[in-house]
């Protein structure tokens, strides 16, 4: 039978203190630090969800929207926004706060796909989703919709590499900050 869960069920929030070791050369938080938590927080929302161990299959849209410095608490709120057959895509909003002023300011978003796995290795069937806000399915048709556009974006990768022709190119290249100096 196939089972559904809600999407609160695997709501996860991870929260960490930002201390002096996390900061890069210009001492603010090391972008690195920010992407383990933000893994770290997608694995277990996709694994309450699943039920299973996951892996990380692939994320989107990692910007940087504000620096995080060091003594500010970041908050990582995620929270499965699509389900497929085996995969699903958690969604992660991460937020900085400042302890002494109590200001907030949001760093990232980012979508995390996952793969469930069942004991062989092998992509594990996820529960379905049940959507019970206006939100929670707008961002379950966006999720689809993302999906559909990386398929297109796939094929227009493909499609270049195999059209590609030098000469052509070369002539596109010619408005761009790069000088050709080819080599035999
Ligand atoms: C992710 C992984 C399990 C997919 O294996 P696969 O042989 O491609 O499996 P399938 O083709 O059956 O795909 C399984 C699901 O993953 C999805 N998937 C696979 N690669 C994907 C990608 N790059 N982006 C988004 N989804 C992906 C498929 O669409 C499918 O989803 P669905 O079942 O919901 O339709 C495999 O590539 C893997 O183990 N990768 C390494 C994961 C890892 O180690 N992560 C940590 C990185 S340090």
């Amino acid at each position: 039978m196939d089972t559904f869960k809600t999407v609160t069920e695997s709501q996860t929030t991870l929260t960490e203190l930002m201390i002096p070791s996390y900061a890069n050369f210009g001492g603010k938080i090391h972008g690195g630090i920010i992407m383990g938590l933000m893994d770290k927080v997608a694995y277990v929302c996709s694994a309450k969800h699943a039920g299973a161990y996951c892996v990380t299959a692939s994320v989107e849209d990692i910007d940087f929207l504000a620096s995080v410095e060091v003594g500010e608490l970041v908050s990582l709120m995620a929270s499965v926004n699509y389900v497929g057959r085996t995969s699903l895509v958690v969604g992660i909003r991460v937020v900085s706060e400042n302890v002494k002023t109590h200001e907030i300011k949001h760093t990232n978003t980012s979508y995390f796909t996952m793969v469930a796995m069942d004991d062989n290795h092998l992509p594990l069937q996820v529960p379905g989703l049940i959507l019970h806000t206006d939100v929670e399915i707008r961002r379950f048709f966006q999720g689809l919709h993302r999906k559909q556009l990386k398929k297109y974006y796939r094929q227009e990768e493909s499609r270049i590499k195999s059209d590609f022709e030098m000469n052509e190119t070369i002539e596109l290249l010619k408005t761009e900050r790069c000088r050709i100096e080819r080599v035999k």
